[in-house]
């Protein structure tokens, strides 16, 4: 099939390349002139495993092109995905601007038939937007059909989310669309849910907060388990044997972060507020994220006692690991309040330094994560990366002017950690503190 991905941020180059490999013609469109001129030498704008080699791979074939002539691209194909941005305003509400840009574009320049598909989180209602938009600004009686296919990839496993989905959700509203999307996703023998274009986008909306809410949800119970004493792991396991219930999703931590949840959370409170409902809990559920990033920032001053002046070393910047995205990454608020304090950080990410050295000031990077321990006053853990999983801790405790831990993603055990001689706090679990 000829495609036309608008818009070559995580979903639309994913989705492109994705697409392109599973053998169509896919043609990515972006304004944006400096990272098209990379693309097409192969050079990626963002870090995500394995996504380099598949788009050399079908550069290479030609199944993929990229451009920042929307005109053309729209020409030249019978499916259009609008995966351009939709960053939240002041109020939480998602600006949709660049989404009318882009149907006011095709509705301009197509002359024959053409499938348009959205991609981006949108609110609901804007698949009615878009075929308006279209119907005012075409100039012939053309005839096109607006699907809504959200995304549902994760950063760091995007490629591999995109290839084995749990399920794909096409909104329709025509036997044509329906046609044209079983061919198109048909080589992923994947789970199709056809729906209507609303329900979904709410499906999109309702998942992610989902989410979220379990995120929070446990994070609550790590607040239990710390008054209780007991363990919020053992509580997860228990609780996630339960199919109805299930374990993912429901790893304790220092709040939830990135590009998705926080923002998708206050456009969705929003969106129902404006449809004349408050949703009390998804407040809740933000509520819980952003005092649970106040809490660890206490966990640190309890451990450290004054901050001021302390040299902490900072182990993981990016919001997960896999990925080199500092967006709503929780790092930023936790460093900021950190040096609010007083604190001196000398900061260690595999991938995401990079980026994070575009917003955080008087941070020390360094270059690997034993640099940042040198004579630092504890070490503090914000992503789970795998290498500090398997960081040599004789080493690291050697480094340290003092042996503390904070960690903020439960990557140690314990027990291990005290038969170390470290003094190790984490995320809802038992602290046995020898004083
Ligand atoms: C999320 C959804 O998982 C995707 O399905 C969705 O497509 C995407 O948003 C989107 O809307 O574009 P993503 O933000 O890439 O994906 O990453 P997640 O793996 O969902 O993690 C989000 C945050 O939750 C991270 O900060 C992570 O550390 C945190 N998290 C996740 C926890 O604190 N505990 C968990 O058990 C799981």
């Amino acid at each position: 099939m000829k495609i036309a991905v608008v818009g070559a941020g995580y979903v639309g180059l994913v989705t492109s390349t994705c697409f392109a490999s599973l053998g169509n013609s896919v043609t990515c469109v972006d304004i944006d002139e400096k990272k098209i001129a990379a693309l097409k030498k192969g050079k990626m704008p963002i870090y995500e495993p394995g996504l380099e080699e598949l788009v050399r791979q079908n550069l290479k074939k030609k199944n993929l092109s990229f451009t920042t002539n929307l005109k053309t691209a729209v020409h030249q194909s019978d499916v259009i995905f609008i995966a351009v941005g939709t960053p939240p305003k002041p109020n939480g509400e998602a600006d949709l601007s660049f989404v009318e840009n882009v149907a006011r574009t095709i509705a301009r320049e197509m002359t024959s038939y053409k499938l348009i598909v959205e991609k981006s989180t949108v609110p609901v209602q804007t698949g009615s937007w878009i075929r308006d938009t279209v119907m005012r600004y075409c100039k012939k009686n053309v005839a096109f059909d607006v699907a809504s296919n959200p995304e549902f990839l994760r950063e760091g496993t995007a490629v591999k989310d995109f290839m084995n989905p749990d399920r794909v959700v096409l909104g329709v509203d025509s036997k044509r669309a329906e046609k044209l999307l079983t061919e198109l996703y048909k080589p992923l023998k994947a789970t199709l849910v056809f729906t209507d274009i609303k329900s979904a986008e709410i499906i999109k909306h309702a998942s992610n907060s989902f989410l979220a809410m379990k995120i929070s949800f446990i994070n609550a119970i790590s607040r239990i388990c710390e008054l209780a004493k007991a363990d919020v792991e053992q509580v997860a396991t228990g609780m996630g044997l339960d199919r109805r219930i299930g374990r993912n999703f429901l790893d304790a931590g220092l709040g939830f972060g990135g590009f998705c949840f926080p923002k998708d959370l206050a456009a969705f409170i929003r969106i129902s507020e404006k449809l004349g409902y408050d949703f009390e809990l998804l407040k809740a559920v933000e509520k819980i994220n952003e005092d649970q990033k106040k809490y660890f920032v206490k966990k640190i001053e309890h451990a450290l006692w004054n901050v001021n002046s302390k040299t902490i070393a900072i182990l993981g910047l990016a919001f997960k690991p896999n990925t080199d995205d500092m967006r709503f990454a929780p790092s930023l608020d936790i460093i900021a309040d950190l040096q609010a304090m007083g604190a001196k950080i000398r900061a260690y990410d595999p991938h995401a330094s990079a980026n994070a050295k575009k917003t955080l000031t008087k941070v020390t990077f360094c270059k690997d994560a034993y640099e940042a321990c040198k004579g630092s006053d504890c070490v503090v853990i914000l992503t789970e990366w795998d290498e500090f999983k398997e960081i040599n801790l004789v080493k690291v405790k050697k480094l340290l002017a003092q042996p503390v831990v904070i960690d903020g993603r439960n990557i140690y055990d314990p027990e291990e950690m005290q038969k170390l001689g470290f003094r190790y706090f984490s995320i809802g679990r038992p602290t046995k503190e020898k004083r």
